[in-house]
């Protein structure tokens, strides 16, 4: 029996989580499904014109909208009014063209970055809209949350299947490796990479206390693809390891570390800020649906990064 073809377009397509489901797509095709990977080159999603043409270019069936824009700590706290704004029109932009073209399924990305700043442990999928998020990033936060609203929204008014991922930190090959606005983990990746090379200390911004769980984007990649094949609910889904499996910042810096077999001196600024001191989230209602996924190890996947880095480092966002 003849499969019918899926058109999948990726928006935020040739970032960190759009290059890991571009590897995850390689290892496990399927004969019906094309892939079409967006850069901000191939339209700028702010814009409704362009998002409109580049719909009408490739007639998507199916949409798995990444674009954002995205930062680290110190380049949301900056920011928070460009974050708000931009994020708020991509969105509004990619969910209202899909539905004007008939678009099947879209998934799009969230964060647990955006929970309740206040809040019991550990989050879940549920709790999304329960209270204000951290103010060091309110605008991704609010922007990210209205996603979930559209797709509600959508859903209801014009019987869509639009729904919504929600990944924990993110690393990988093809992140942001930039000091000032990256997240933690390609951040230490580009120091400790200069350190060895400098024969210098590494500094870690922070206490190095502050706790995360970190998802490699090549897992997160594979898991993005279940969604879009199997997951049929709008209720969001988190996508991440167990919580015992949740290190701290000092933990990540001496798999870094030991990811480059660097055996330098630590030193820790504390004038930095450590933002939110635990973000703890629940991964059992994917265990429910995927109880036998195996992720990569980390130290395997932090090395296998380290040594991307290294070999890309010309090319790298730096
Ligand atoms: N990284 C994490 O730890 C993490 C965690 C949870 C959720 N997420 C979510 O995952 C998604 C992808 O993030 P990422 O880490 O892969 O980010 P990334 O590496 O910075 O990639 C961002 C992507 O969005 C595109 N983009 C940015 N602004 C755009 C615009 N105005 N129009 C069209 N495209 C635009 C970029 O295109 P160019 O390459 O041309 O700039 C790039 O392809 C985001 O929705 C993010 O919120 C990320």
């Amino acid at each position: 029996m003849a499969c019918t073809k899926k058109v999948i377009l990726l928006t935020g397509g040739t970032g960190l989580v759009g290059q890991g489901i571009k590897s995850a797509a390689e290892q496990n095709p399927q004969p019906n499904e094309e892939f079409i990977f967006l850069s901000s080159k191939d339209a700028d999603l702010t814009s409704r014109e362009a998002t409109k043409s580049i719909f009408e270019k490739h007639r998507p069936t199916h949409v798995i909208h990444l674009a954002a824009k995205v930062g680290g700590l110190y380049g949301n706290m900056r920011a928070n009014l460009q974050f708000f704004r931009i994020n708020m029109s991509i969105n509004d932009n990619v969910l209202s063209v899909s539905q004007e073209y008939g678009v099947k399924k879209v998934v799009s990305c969230l964060s647990t970055c955006i929970f309740p700043d206040k809040t019991s442990y550990p989050i879940d999928e549920t709790m999304i809209h329960n209270g204000a998020p951290h103010t060091s990033n309110y605008g991704y936060s609010y922007a990210k949350r209205m996603i979930d609203v559209l797709n509600k929204g959508y859903n209801q008014q014009h019987g869509t299947n639009y729904t919504a991922v929600v990944p924990t930190n993110v690393f990988g090959p093809h992140d942001n490796f930039n000091l000032e606005e990256g997240h933690v983990m390609p951040g230490l990746i580009h120091k400790v990479y200069k350190c060895k090379e400098n024969n210098t200390p590494l500094t870690v911004w922070g206490t190095g206390s502050a706790r995360r769980q970190f998802i490699y984007s090549l897992d997160l990649g594979r898991l993005f693809l279940w969604v879009l094949r199997e997951y049929q609910e709008t209720e969001p889904i988190i996508l991440s390891v167990g919580e015992e499996d949740e290190i701290s910042i000092k933990t990540a810096a001496e798999l870094v570390a030991k990811g480059f077999d660097y055996e330098g001196e630590f030193v820790y600024d504390t004038t930095r800020s450590d933002g939110q001191y635990k973000k703890t989230a629940s991964n059992s209602k994917l265990r429910k649906y995927l109880p036998e996924f195996k992720f990569t190890p980390i130290d395997e996947a932090i090395r296998a990064t380290c040594q991307w880095f290294s070999e890309h480092y010309k090319k790298a966002r730096i």
